[in-house]
C-alpha cells in the first residue's frame, strides 16, 4: 500500500503555482478560514488516477490541522493554488439531533462545523476515514464517477461548494427510496464563467424516518423540492439542501453512494448504478487499490538502503502526479465529439516541465488522450488552452506553454489518434494570432487586452514556445516555418515587451517576471545551454546540489512539499529522485546521480509495434551507491558501452536498456565537454550552417 502525504494548511506566501486532484470527499474548513492560502494543497481523500470524483480538503478540500470539518464531498482538484476548486454537494452527517428533533441540528455551514478526534484521519490510496468528536465516524472510498460512503443517522446534501459560489440550482429528496437528486451552478477556482453539476445520491443500511429540506440553519419536513427557478422558489446563496433523518441502522453504520456528472442528474444516477450496483465498500475499495497498484506497477526501485522516508516522498510524489488533469471523457457538456476530454490543467506552465513528460514515460496513453484533449479544446473553442478547469477557461499564466506540451509529444513519437496537422495549426495560431482576451488564453502584449506585466518571463518563455514549434515544423517538413521560428527562439532576439500598466497582482513578482525572479528567469533558455553556460561565467559558476534541495524542501513530513502542489512539484521529485530531468520540448533528458540504487521503468507496451512485450525495462543501475550520497558521476555505461553524454534520450524509455552511472564523491570531467553536452541552439546552428 502506497502511504499517501497528507499536507497541511500553513499559510504561505502568495503564489499561483500548480494544481488539482480529483476525488471523492471533500472536508469543508470555516468561511472565516477559507481566504487562507494553504502549502501543497494536496487532496489526501480516496481518488483514482485522472479521476472526477473522490472523497476528503481546503484548496483541494482538506487541511491537515484542527479546523472543524464542515461535510464530505465528491469532487476534488487537489494542489490548486486559486481559489479553493469544486468541493460541491457536500454530506454532513450527526449521530443523533437534540430532543430527538430534527429542527434542532445543525444545517449550514456556518453551524455545523465539528471537530475532529485528533489524529484520526487515515488515507490510504483509494480510502480515506476520519473520527468526528460528535462520535461520527466517516469512511470513504472511490470509483470514477461515485462516491461510496460508510457512516453513522442523520444525513445532508448541501448544495454548496468549498468556495461559495453558486448561483442557480435545485434539490429533491425521495423519503420512498432515500434518495437525493440536485445540481447547482458554481464558478471556477481560477478562471472565468461557470460551470454546472449535478449529483445522485442514494443511501442503504436503515430505514428512513423523516427527510426535508433546509436552507441555512432552518430545516423543515416540506418542502421536499427546492430549486432557484419561478417566483416562489428562491434558495439564498449558501447552504441549502436536504437531509434524510434515519431509523437505528441494522449494522451500527449508513452506506451513502453519490454519483456526479456535469451532464445531467441522470447522468449522475447512472455513473452510480453502473459504477457501484453492490454497495460493497470493501470491493470498491480494493478495486481503487488495484488501479493504483496497476498505475504505478510501471516503475520498480530497489530501495535497499534508502530511509522510508524517501520511499514515502518518492511513491507520494509520483501518486501526486496522477491525479490531475482529469479524466472527464464522456461528461464533456460543451460540445460533441469522440476525442478524449480532459480537465484540471492547472495550469500548463507549471505542468509542461516536469508533470507531462512524466505522464509521456509512465503513461504515454494518458498523455495521448491528453494531447487529444487540448487539440479538441483548440478545434471548438479557438485557441489551446493555457489553465483550465471546471470546464472553463482559466487566467493566464505563461500564454502558450501548451505548444510545449505539444511539441514534447511530438518529438517523442506519441501517434495514436493525434492529429498532427491540426496540432500544427494550433501551436502557430499561439505563434501567430493574438486573441482579443490573453488573460485567458494565447499570448499577448500586442493589442489585445490582459495583464500588461511578466514581460521579462513572457518575453523568454515565447522564445522558447516558438524554439519548440521549429523542431515541430522542422519534423512535419515545413522548413521556412523551421526557420522562421528557430529564429524567432533564440534568447537574445526576445522582444521583451514594453511595461505599459504594470499590475502588481499577487502572483505576479511586481518585477515583471511570474512566480519567479528576473534572476531566476535569466536561466529559462533551455534551447541554448551552451550560451548560458558562458553567459553565467562558465560551468562552475553553475548552481549545483539538487541532492541538497530535495531532502531539505521535499519529504514526508506534513509540511514536507514547497509550495502548493499541482502534480508538478510530485513530478519534480520524482525525477530528481530517479537520476534524470526531461527538458521538455526537446528530445533530452539530463542525467543526476539517483537517489536509489537501481530505477526500472517498464518500456510501454503501447510503443512496441505489434506485439505484446510487457517486460522490458529501461534500468538505471549506480555503481558505488551510497544511501548518504555520492553527488557526482565519475563514468557511465549504457548497454555495456562507454557512455559520456550527460544526458539521454527517450528512445532508452521506449527500447529499453541499462545505463549504469559510477558515482564519487570529488567532482569529475564525466559529461562536461562540449560534445558531452545537450544540443544547444549554437551548436546546432553551427551544424546547420556546416551543412547548408
Ligand atoms: C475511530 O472510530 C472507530 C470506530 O468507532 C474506532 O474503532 C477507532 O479506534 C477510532 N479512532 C481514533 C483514532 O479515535
Ligand atoms: C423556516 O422555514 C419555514 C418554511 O419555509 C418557515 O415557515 C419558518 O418561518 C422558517 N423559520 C425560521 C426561524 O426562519
Ligand atoms: C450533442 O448531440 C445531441 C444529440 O444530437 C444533442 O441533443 C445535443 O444538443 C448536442 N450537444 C451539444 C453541446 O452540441
Ligand atoms: C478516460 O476515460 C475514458 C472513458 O471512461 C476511458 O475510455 C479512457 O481510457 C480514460 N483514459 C485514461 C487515461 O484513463
Ligand atoms: C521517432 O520516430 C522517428 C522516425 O521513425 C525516429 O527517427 C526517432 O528516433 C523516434 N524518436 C523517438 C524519441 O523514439
Ligand atoms: C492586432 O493587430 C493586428 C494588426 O493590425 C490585427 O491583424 C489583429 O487582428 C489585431 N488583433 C486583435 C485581437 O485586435
Ligand atoms: C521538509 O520540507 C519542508 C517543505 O519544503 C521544509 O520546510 C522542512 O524544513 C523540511 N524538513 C526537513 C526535516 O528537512
Amino acid at each position: 500500500m502506497v502511504p499517501v502525504h497528507l499536507r497541511s494548511g500553513v499559510p504561505r506566501r502568495s503564489r499561483a503555482l500548480l494544481f488539482a486532484i480529483i476525488c471523492v470527499v471533500l472536508i469543508f474548513f470555516l468561511p472565516s478560514l477559507t481566504n487562507r492560502v494553504c502549502l501543497g494543497h494536496v487532496f489526501p481523500g480516496a481518488s483514482l488516477p485522472y479521476d472526477t470524483q473522490s472523497p476528503a480538503e481546503n484548496a483541494a478540500g482538506y487541511v491537515s490541522d484542527d479546523n472543524p470539518i464542515l461535510g464530505f464531498s465528491h469532487m476534488h482538484d487537489s494542489g490548486t493554488g486559486g481559489n479553493p476548486s469544486l468541493g460541491n454537494f457536500p454530506l454532513f452527517f450527526h449521530p443523533g439531533c437534540p430532543d430527538d428533533d430534527f429542527a434542532k441540528c445543525d444545517y449550514s455551514v456556518m453551524h455545523r462545523g465539528t471537530y475532529r478526534v485528533p489524529g484520526s484521519a487515515f488515507a490510504s490510496v483509494g480510502y480515506f476515514n476520519i473520527n468526528l468528536t460528535n462520535s461520527v465516524r466517516a469512511e470513504m472510498t472511490v470509483t470514477e464517477h461515485t462516491a461510496l460512503y460508510r457512516f453513522s443517522p442523520l444525513v445532508l446534501v448541501d448544495l454548496v461548494d468549498l468556495a461559495n459560489t453558486r448561483s442557480l440550482g435545485g434539490i429533491q429528496v425521495y423519503p420512498e427510496s432515500a434518495r437525493v437528486i440536485g445540481e447547482g451552478q458554481y464558478n471556477p477556482s481560477f478562471g472565468s464563467g461557470h460551470y454546472q453539476a449535478f449529483f445522485c445520491a442514494d443511501f442503504k443500511g436503515a430505514a428512513v424516518r423523516k427527510a426535508g429540506t433546509f436552507i441555512t440553519n432552518n430545516a423543515t419536513e416540506e418542502p421536499k423540492f427546492l430549486d432557484t427557478v419561478g417566483a416562489n422558489h428562491y434558495i439564498p446563496t449558501g447552504s441549502a439542501g436536504a437531509w434524510i433523518q434515519f431509523e437505528r441502522p441494522e449494522q451500527n453504520f449508513i452506506l451513502a453512494r453519490v454519483g456526479v456528472s456535469f451532464i445531467s442528474v441522470d447522468k449522475a444516477c447512472q455513473n452510480a448504478e453502473r459504477e457501484i450496483p453492490d454497495f460493497r465498500f470493501e470491493r470498491v475499495e480494493a478495486e481503487a487499490q488495484n488501479a493504483w497498484r496497476k498505475q504505478l506497477s510501471v516503475i520498480d526501485v530497489d530501495a535497499t538502503g534508502v530511509s522510508e522516508e524517501l520511499q514515502t516522498t518518492f511513491w507520494s510524489g509520483l501518486y501526486r502526479s496522477l491525479l490531475s488533469p482529469q479524466n472527464y471523457t464522456g461528461e464533456n457538456y460543451l460540445w460533441n465529439s469522440t476525442e478524449p476530454y480532459f480537465d484540471s490543467f492547472y495550469c500548463i506552465w507549471d505542468s509542461f516541465r516536469a508533470q507531462h513528460p512524466l505522464l509521456t514515460i509512465i503513461d504515454p496513453a494518458a498523455q495521448t488522450q491528453m494531447v487529444r484533449a487540448l487539440l479538441d479544446i483548440y478545434k471548438h473553442e479557438g485557441k489551446l488552452p493555457d489553465c483550465r478547469m471546471s470546464f472553463c477557461q482559466g487566467y493566464t499564466q505563461g500564454g502558450s506553454n501548451a505548444d510545449i506540451v505539444i511539441a514534447d509529444a511530438f518529438l517523442k513519437n506519441l501517434t495514436d489518434g493525434i492529429d498532427w496537422d491540426l496540432a500544427y495549426k494550433a501551436v502557430i495560431s499561439d505563434a501567430e494570432v493574438e486573441p482579443h482576451d490573453w488573460g485567458v488564453a494565447g499570448r499577448g502584449g500586442l493589442n489585445g487586452t490582459g495583464h500588461l506585466s511578466r514581460t521579462i518571463s513572457r518575453g523568454v518563455e515565447y522564445a522558447y514556445d516558438d524554439f519548440c514549434i521549429s523542431l515541430m515544423a522542422q519534423g512535419l517538413g515545413h522548413t521556412a516555418d523551421a526557420q522562421k521560428y528557430y529564429q524567432r527562439g533564440v534568447p537574445e532576439h526576445t522582444h521583451l515587451l514594453p511595461i505599459q500598466n504594470q499590475h502588481s497582482c499577487y502572483y505576479d513578482t511586481g518585477l515583471d517576471t511570474y512566480e519567479g525572479s528576473p534572476w531566476l528567469y535569466s536561466f529559462f533558455a533551455p534551447q541554448d545551454t551552451a550560451a548560458l553556460i558562458g553567459l553565467m561565467g562558465g560551468r562552475r559558476s553553475l548552481p549545483t546540489g539538487p541532492h541538497r534541495y530535495i531532502p531539505r524542501q521535499f519529504n514526508a513530513t506534513v509540511n514536507g512539499i514547497p509550495g502548493n502542489d499541482d502534480g508538478a512539484m510530485g513530478a519534480f521529485s520524482a525525477f530528481a529522485l530517479m537520476g534524470f530531468f526531461p527538458v521538455a520540448g526537446q528530445n533530452v533528458y539530463l542525467l543526476t546521480p539517483p537517489f536509489f540504487p537501481q530505477i526500472r521503468i517498464r518500456v510501454p507496451v503501447t510503443t512496441i509495434k505489434g506485439k505484446k512485450e510487457p517486460d522490458k525495462w529501461a534500468v538505471i543501475r549506480v555503481r558505488n551507491f551510497d544511501p548518504e550520497q555520492r553527488p557526482f558521476i565519475q563514468s557511465a555505461t549504457l548497454n555495456g558501452k562507454k557512455y559520456t553524454n550527460n544526458w539521454i534520450t527517450h528512445e532508452f524509455f521506449l527500447k529499453g536498456g541499462v545505463l549504469e552511472l559510477r558515482v564519487g564523491l570529488e567532482e569529475s570531467t564525466w559529461g562536461t565537454s562540449e560534445q558531452d553536452r545537450p544540443p544547444s541552439y549554437r551548436i546546432w546552428s553551427a551544424k546547420r550552417m556546416q551543412r547548408d
